[in-house]
């Protein structure tokens, strides 16, 4: 069969190109997952007789094809994520989130709600921080290579998200202002950092216009208010320029608001898929939602 074919082609270059980014630029040091996924991918061409690259195969849950035919499909939607490539067209996501019967993440629902913490929320300098340990590990390399000239974060909370950037900026030598806006406005000052009063039911209290068309770019946009997002995205829209970066936090309710932005305004945006799969499909709070403009 051609598409049988076509997926054991896949496997066999995929674990040419592990191996040699293990031996590359990891200096011979494989992690996890690349052992995993040798492993696992060696494990199905030498079984190639029982699942013969079909994935539309019946099988028993609890046999040995079973376990094989899971195999196969793990392996087939992590090489479909990555035919696409780094920037995607957000319809493009949301077309393979459906194929896979609506599951967004890799990431198990109990993972991700674990993530922030459990006893107590992640910390930063002994304040809480409402990140996953996801998005915690992301930004910092998001930061580095992004190299914002400003950032707009809507949704201070205790404004430890914006001392956390902004110590993060210091650390990595970028000289950025960030400008962090909340219904309740907070009283700390920081270095770095403007916190200020804004409402997103009114977007044009968060960022009036003449601030927004004097900002410095590249611009950051972090959403993390979850109030009427698609008014505050719709509003900061014309702002954006090709480089700039927007994510939306804790997006995986907010699909369907995204959808509407997106059927809009698709065309400006990329969903930067280095970030999102980094640690898995949509392994971030920001599913299908760190977006790059294009
Ligand atoms: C999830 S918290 C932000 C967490 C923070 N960014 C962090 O990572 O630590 C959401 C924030 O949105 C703010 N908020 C709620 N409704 C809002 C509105 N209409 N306009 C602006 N901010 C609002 C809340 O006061 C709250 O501080």
């Amino acid at each position: 069969m051609l598409f049988s074919s076509k997926l054991k082609r896949a496997v066999a270059s995929l674990r040419i190109n592990v191996a040699a980014r293990v031996e590359g630029i990891q200096a011979g040091v494989p992690t996890f997952f690349d052992n995993f996924i040798l492993k696992l991918t060696a494990n199905l061409l030498a079984r190639e007789e029982i699942h013969d690259w079909n994935l539309a195969h019946k099988t028993q849950p609890g046999s040995e094809r079973h376990a094989l035919q899971m195999d196969l499909q793990f392996v087939d939607i992590y090489l479909k994520s990555h035919d696409e490539g780094r920037f995607v067209k957000y319809a493009a996501r949301r077309a393979l989130d459906r194929a896979r019967n609506g599951i967004v993440s890799d990431i198990a629902e109990l993972d991700l709600v674990m993530s922030q913490g459990t006893d107590t929320c992640l910390n930063w300098k002994s304040d809480p921080l409402f990140k996953t340990v996801y998005d915690f590990t992301l930004y910092p390399m998001m930061l580095w290579e992004i190299r914002p000239a400003a950032i707009i974060e809507i949704g201070s909370g205790l404004g430890t998200s914006a001392i956390w950037l902004a110590d993060m900026l210091g650390v990595l030598k970028i000289e950025a202002t960030i400008y962090s806006v909340d219904i309740t406005p907070l009283q700390k000052t920081y270095p770095g950092v403007r916190f200020s009063a804004g409402d997103c039911r009114h977007p044009e209290t968060l960022i009036g216009v003449e601030a927004l068309k004097a900002m410095p770019h590249p611009l950051l946009v972090i959403e993390d208010a979850h109030v009427n997002v698609l008014g505050v995205l719709t509003y900061l829209h014309p702002h954006m320029r090709s480089g700039d970066y927007l994510i939306v936090e804790d997006s995986q309710p907010k699909q369907e608001t995204l959808d509407g932005f997106m059927s809009k305004y698709g065309a400006s945006y990329r969903v930067d898929a280095r970030y999102t799969d980094f640690f898995g499909r949509n392994a971030t709070c920001a599913a299908n939602s760190i977006f790059k403009r294009v």
